[in-house]
């Protein structure tokens, strides 16, 4: 599903990934741990296309992302549902506007971006929200609906970026429960976070990231590529 072979990443002086090498298999649940600084969303975009590594391969689907030219990046990209660190919805949309955003850019048709919006909204409880501007909801609220929002394509892979962030205990728990649904409904999950108990209720293997280095993998296999 996603296999990373020496992916180096540089801001300037700064080394946000270094020698980064590891492989998720399709139907895998993962954690991607580590402080503030670690790296973290870096590599969550990288492997979504988002930013270019400087060095080594990543490979999602057998297909090179770094590699890929602009008209592919949007194909491989619909294969992947991505929860960004920062809620970034559109605060004067609709709840629906906000989520059937991807479906537009995709040309899905109407009726079927309705009940796929619908169908989404319903998986993460804010189905009765639709018609709500997104600026007006709860901060758990707006979580879900970015979760919506990543998971309306269907994608085979969710990357999700700390998506308990802002979030109390309650509420992370959820979302924690949450992506787990996702999860044993079929979709391989990549997560990123240091909360300690998401960690815990995730039970999933546990990538350790640190000043952009992997320094360890709960999986046996750790450091196969
Ligand atoms: N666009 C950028 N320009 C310059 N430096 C950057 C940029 N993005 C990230 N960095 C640096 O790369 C390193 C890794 O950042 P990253 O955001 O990936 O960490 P993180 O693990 O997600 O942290 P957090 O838990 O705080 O979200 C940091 O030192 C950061 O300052
Ligand atoms: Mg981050």
């Amino acid at each position: 599903m996603i296999r990373l072979f020496h992916v180096s990443k540089f801001y300037g002086r700064c080394s946000a990934l270094h020698d980064v090498t590891f492989h998720i298999d399709k139907g895998e649940k993962v954690i991607l741990a580590g402080p503030s600084g670690a790296g973290k969303t870096t590599l969550l975009r990288v492997i979504f296309g988002a930013e270019v590594p400087d060095e080594g391969q990543i490979l999602v689907q057998n297909r090179n992302v770094a590699r890929l030219r602009g008209v592919d990046i949007p194909y491989l990209r619909r294969t992947m549902g991505f929860v960004p660190q920062n809620f970034q919805l559109l605060p004067q949309k609709t709840v629906y506007d906000n989520v059937v955003l991807p479906l537009i850019i995709q040309g899905v048709k109407r009726r079927e971006a309705r009940k796929r919006v619908g169908a989404s909204l319903k998986a993460v409880g804010v189905e009765h929200k639709q018609a709500v501007r997104a600026g007006a909801l709860s901060a758990g609220e707006q979580q879900r609906v970015c979760i919506a929002r990543a998971i309306v394509n269907r994608p085979v892979l969710l990357l999700a970026d700390e998506p308990t962030g802002n979030l109390d205990e309650a509420l992370a728990d959820e979302i924690a429960a949450l992506l787990r649904t996702i999860h044993a409904q079929g979709t391989t999950v990549l997560l990123a976070t240091h909360n300690q108990r998401v960690m815990a209720q995730m039970q999933g293997r546990v990538l350790h990231l640190r000043a952009g280095r992997i320094v360890s993998d709960s999986d046996a296999r750790a450091g196969a590529a």
